[in-house]
C-alpha cells in the first residue's frame, strides 16, 4: 500500500525523495506543449505543491478531468523546484482521479470571491486559501486554550448544553421540545413543560458558568469550553445564535485575579498564534487587515488599561464625540463606546470594571457601595467586548435578594444557592467569546466568517 505524505510535510522535506505519494484537490492547472503544471492543496497547510506531469503519463482523455476542484492522487519524485517561492515540486509518474469536478458548475473557479458569496457555499469555502487558513487557526487556538489551562492546573469540565435554568437571566434562550409540532399549539402555557420530555421546560444553555461554579467550588480551578446559544434577535456582525465560549472559573479568586487571568490568557493566545500560525496569519495581514500585526503586537506586549465604569463614562462624555446611545450613569456601554475607548482613546485593550448592578447579571458580587457589582469586560479594538466576567456573589442572603430583585424563580436556582449554603468561598470567572477571539486574530469583521456553519438571526442554512 502506498503511504500518503501530507503536503505540509512534503514541502518541508530536508532532501529530495525518489518516491512520494500525495492526495489533494487541484487548485489550478496550466498547460504547456506536451506537459501541464498543477497546483495541488490537501488542506494540511496554506501552500500548494506544484506538480509537473508529462502528458504521456496520462491515460487517454483524462487531462480535462484534472481541473480546478478535482481530487487527485499523484505519485512521483520530489525534486528541487526551479520556480520562485517553493523549494520542492513533484515530477509526476502517475496521476489518478479520485473525484472530478464539472468545470461548468464548480463554484470556486475565480482567484478571489467575496465573503458574501462564500457564505452561500459554506460547505466549499474551506477549500479556499482564506478559509483554509481560518479553520486551521481556529483549530490551533482551541488546542492552545486547552493547553493554557492544563498547564496551570485547571480541570476541563464538560458542562451540559440542555438546561433548565437561564444563566444570564436575560431570557434570550432557545426552547427545546420533544413535543410533536401538532401537539405544541394545543397545550397551554405552563402545561407545555409538564407534558414535554423532561416534565419541565428545557432550553439550550447560554453559558456553562453556573455548572462550572459547582465544579470550581470543589475542584478549585476549572474551565468549560463549548457551544452556547442565544436567541438574540440582533443582527450584527458580532452576534451569532450559536457560538463557542471559553469559561474559566476559579475558587478563592477575586475580581483582580479574574482580570489578571483574562489578560494573561488573551495575551498568551495572541502570542501563540503569532508564533505557531505564521503562514496562515500572514494571509490575513496581507489581504484582510493591513494593521493586523501591529494590533496583535500591542495586545501581546502592552498591559491592558483598567478603569472603573464611571471613569469610562467620563472619558466618553468629555470626548466631544456624538454617540448614538446615551452615556448617562446606568446605561450599558454599547459597541460604539467600547470601540471609542480602545481604538481611539487608549489605542489598546481596556478592561472596564465595577458596573452598575442594574445592567449586570444577578450572580455578580455586590460591591460595598451597594450600587455597583464586581464585573469586568475586556474590550479590544475592532470588536469591543471580547470577554465578560465577574467575581461571583458568595453571600447567600445577598444572592437571594439579587435573584428576587430580578424577578427570577428562587426554586430554579436552589442547587446554585446550595453552593453558598455549604462551604461558600469567594470565586470568580469569565467568558471569552471564541469567535470574537478569531475575529481579533484574523482581522475578519464578520462573525459569520470565523465559524464553520454560522447560525444567525433568520439564517440556518445547513
Ligand atoms: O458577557 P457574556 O454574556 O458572559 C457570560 O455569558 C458569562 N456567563 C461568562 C462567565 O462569566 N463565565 O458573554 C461572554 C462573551 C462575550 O464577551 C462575547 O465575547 C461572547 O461571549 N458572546 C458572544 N459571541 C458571539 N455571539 C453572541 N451572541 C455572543 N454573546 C456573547
Ligand atoms: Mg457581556
Amino acid at each position: 500500500m502506498k503511504i500518503r505524505t501530507r503536503i505540509a510535510d512534503a514541502l518541508t522535506c530536508e532532501s529530495p525523495q525518489d518516491q512520494i505519494f500525495i492526495k489533494g484537490w487541484v487548485r489550478t492547472r496550466r498547460d504547456a506543449k506536451g506537459f501541464s503544471f498543477f497546483e495541488v492543496n490537501d488542506g494540511s497547510c496554506l501552500k500548494n505543491i506544484q506538480v509537473i506531469a508529462d502528458h504521456s503519463i496520462l491515460e487517454e482523455d483524462t487531462l480535462k478531468d484534472i481541473a480546478t476542484g478535482a481530487a487527485i492522487t499523484v505519485e512521483g519524485a520530489l525534486v528541487p523546484s526551479p520556480g520562485k517561492g517553493q523549494k520542492w515540486e513533484i515530477q509526476a509518474r502517475d496521476i489518478g482521479i479520485l473525484g472530478s469536478a464539472d468545470q461548468a458548475v464548480y463554484p470556486l473557479q475565480k482567484k478571489r470571491h467575496s465573503d458574501e458569496f462564500l457564505r452561500t457555499i459554506a460547505h466549499l469555502r474551506p477549500r479556499t486559501n482564506k478559509y483554509g487558513a481560518m479553520f486551521r487557526m481556529r483549530s490551533q487556538l482551541a488546542h492552545a486554550v486547552h493547553a493554557y489551562f492544563r498547564d496551570r492546573g485547571f480541570y476541563y469540565i464538560q458542562t451540559p448544553l440542555l438546561t433548565g435554568s437561564d444563566c444570564e437571566g436575560a431570557g434570550e434562550m432557545f426552547r427545546v421540545t420533544a413535543l410533536p409540532a401538532g401537539e405544541w399549539g394545543h397545550i397551554a402555557g405552563a402545561d407545555q413543560g409538564k407534558s414535554d420530555f423532561f416534565g419541565k421546560e428545557a432550553y439550550l444553555t447560554v453559558s456553562g458558568q453556573l455548572a462550572a461554579e459547582a465544579f470550581a467550588c470543589s475542584l478549585g480551578s476549572v474551565y468549560t469550553f463549548g457551544p452556547t446559544f442565544r436567541a438574540e434577535s440582533s443582527d450584527t456582525p458580532r452576534h451569532a445564535a450559536e457560538f463557542w465560549m471559553v469559561e474559566p472559573e476559579m475558587a478563592f479568586a477575586d475580581l483582580q485575579e479574574d482580570m489578571d487571568v483574562a489578560e494573561d490568557l488573551l495575551r498568551h493566545l495572541v502570542s501563540y498564534i503569532m508564533m505557531h500560525c505564521q503562514d496562515d496569519l500572514e494571509l490575513f495581514a496581507r489581504f484582510v487587515d493591513k494593521n493586523l500585526m501591529t494590533d496583535l503586537e500591542t495586545v501581546a506586549s502592552q498591559p491592558f488599561i483598567r478603569l472603573p465604569y464611571i471613569e469610562a463614562l467620563e472619558i466618553l462624555r468629555s470626548s466631544g464625540r456624538k454617540f448614538e446611545y446615551p452615556t448617562e450613569y446606568g446605561c450599558d456601554l454599547q459597541t460604539e463606546h467600547e470601540r471609542y475607548l480602545c481604538e481611539e482613546h487608549f489605542k489598546q485593550p481596556v478592561i472596564v470594571f465595577d458596573y452598575p448592578k442594574e445592567i449586570k447579571a444577578f450572580y455578580m458580587r455586590l460591591n460595598d457601595d451597594g450600587k455597583t457589582v464586581a464585573a469586568m469586560d475586556v474590550l479590544v479594538p475592532r470588536i469591543g467586548e471580547i470577554i465578560g466576567g465577574s467575581q461571583r456573589e458568595e453571600r447567600l442572603d445577598v444572592l437571594q435578594s439579587r435573584l428576587a430583585d430580578q424577578g427570577l424563580d428562587m426554586e430554579c436556582y436552589d442547587w446554585y444557592l446550595d453552593l453558598r449554603r455549604f462551604g461558600s468561598v469567594p470565586h470568580a470567572g469569565f467568558g471569552l467569546g471564541f469567535e470574537r477571539l478569531l475575529m481579533l486574530v484574523t482581522g475578519v469583521r464578520n462573525i459569520r466568517d470565523v465559524i464553520a456553519f454560522p447560525r444567525t438571526y433568520k439564517h440556518l442554512e445547513y
